[in-house]
């Protein structure tokens, strides 16, 4: 009989309808049967069919059982910290200004290059297992802090050894995260050489390590233009866009992504409605970041509910990095939806799971329908806004033994 369980005694059970876009299921007095390490059946204890009488139990322990999180945006590998910046920030320096002075990503960059392929992975374990204890089961994460095709090459192949490792990982190539000194502003032949020869050498040396590539597409950066040229080098070599766009300023980076069939356009604070409803039209979905915001100290939050009414599937991420947003918490992340993007505690629930997991077109997670990956939280908890009702309240999910 292979691996067949049933995870009895639970309060309730959490889980978003992966049929339904923001349908969430509540079930009280829930068990849950697993086969495989996939759910094969949910409902109430009572219901459960005759075939898994006499089944192994797992016990809940009275807990509320919910899918995994899902991390959609992360910039996991990376040298060093931005501590000292933060700090020049309180003191009235804006984000923009520090980039032009060589500082920002430029200085993470500098700290990535000095890094080894073992560095960044004992830092990126240490970094995942944060994510991991408080109940994140899977996530994306990019290069770009490397700027160059070596140090690129470093944290893809960092990555290949996390994968090997065991960690449930999506990989992003962005070595167009920022213009790289060594181009002196010539921004247009930094594309080149991103189109023309580092994706191409990435994907030659680690095959099957990335699934996605992605562009910093902003004023000062790329330019829309620049960007359509690298994701269609990127789609050449079997790669699915995702597009930083409209996080600082409107550049038009939702309606690329929108016209490129990306799988997602990410941060988009400055969004058109255009844009909005061009992403609803071609399936694209915005990940948002209300931790950058926050921790810019920038006022202009996401129009979440906007997109919402104009037929989007909204996700929710961390954008992890150490300039912007150096957080590792998804409880944090599901506040902020409530609390600053004005999302349901379902909808934000909704957000970090099944929609998170389908920007990157992953249907067996983020649910706990059959089919899906028994990747599953149990949360000690009466009922589950508390997890964003007592804020700040360091909340850890328990797994299931394995
Ligand atoms: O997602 N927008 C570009 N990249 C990061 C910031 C990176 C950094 O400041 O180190 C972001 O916000
Ligand atoms: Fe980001």
């Amino acid at each position: 009989m292979p691996d067949r369980r049933v995870l009895v005694n639970l309060r309730g059970l959490l889980t978003p309808d992966p049929a339904r876009a923001w349908a969430v299921d509540r079930i009280p007095d829930a068990v849950l049967a697993m086969e495989g390490g996939r759910v094969a059946w949910l409902g109430r204890a009572v219901d459960l069919p005759a075939a898994w009488a006499d089944v192994p139990r797992v016990d809940g322990g009275g807990a509320w059982a919910t899918p995994g999180f899902v991390d959609p945006h992360t910039h996991l590998l990376f040298g060093g910290n931005r501590s000292g910046e933060f700090n020049r920030r309180l003191h009235g320096v804006s984000y923009q200004q520090l980039a032009a002075e060589g500082g920002g990503i430029r200085e993470t960059m500098r700290a990535t290059r000095g890094a080894t392929v073992d560095d960044l992975v004992a830092a990126g374990e240490s970094r995942l297992r944060a994510f991991r204890e408080r109940g994140v089961v899977h996530l994306e994460c990019k290069t770009g802090y490397g700027l160059e095709l070596e140090a690129e090459a470093r944290l893809t192949a960092a990555y290949a050894e996390l994968k090997r490792r065991g960690w449930s990982l999506d990989v992003t190539l962005l070595p167009a995260h920022d213009l790289a000194p060594e181009f002196k502003g010539d921004a247009e032949a930094n594309a080149r050489a991103v189109a023309e020869d580092w994706l191409p050498e990435l994907v030659r040396r680690h095959p099957g390590v990335a699934r996605f590539c992605d562009v910093f597409v902003e004023t000062g950066v790329f330019s829309v233009a620049q960007g359509r040229r690298i994701f269609a080098a990127g789609k050449r070599l079997g790669l699915v866009p995702r597009v930083h766009a409209d996080e600082l300023t409107w550049t038009g980076g939702a309606e690329l992504a929108a016209e490129l069939g990306a799988a997602s356009a990410d941060h988009l604070m400055f969004c058109s409605d255009a844009g909005m409803k061009a992403m609803a039209a071609a399936e694209v979905t915005p990940v948002l970041l209300p931790g950058t915001t926050l921790f810019l100290g920038m006022r202009d939050w996401a129009p979440a509910r906007r997109m919402i009414e104009a037929g989007c599937r909204v996700a929710l991420a961390t954008d992890f990095n150490p300039g912007s947003c150096p957080c590792v918490d998804p409880l944090s992340i599901l506040r902020l939806g409530c609390l600053q993007l004005r999302l349901t505690f379902e909808e934000s629930f909704t957000a970090m799971t099944l929609h998170a997991a389908g920007s990157l077109r992953r249907g067996d997670l983020g649910h706990l329908h059959p089919g899906g990956r028994a990747e599953l939280l149990l949360w000690d908890v009466d009922d589950l806004l508390e997890l964003v009702y007592w804020v700040g309240e360091p909340y850890r999910p328990r797994f299931l033994p394995t």
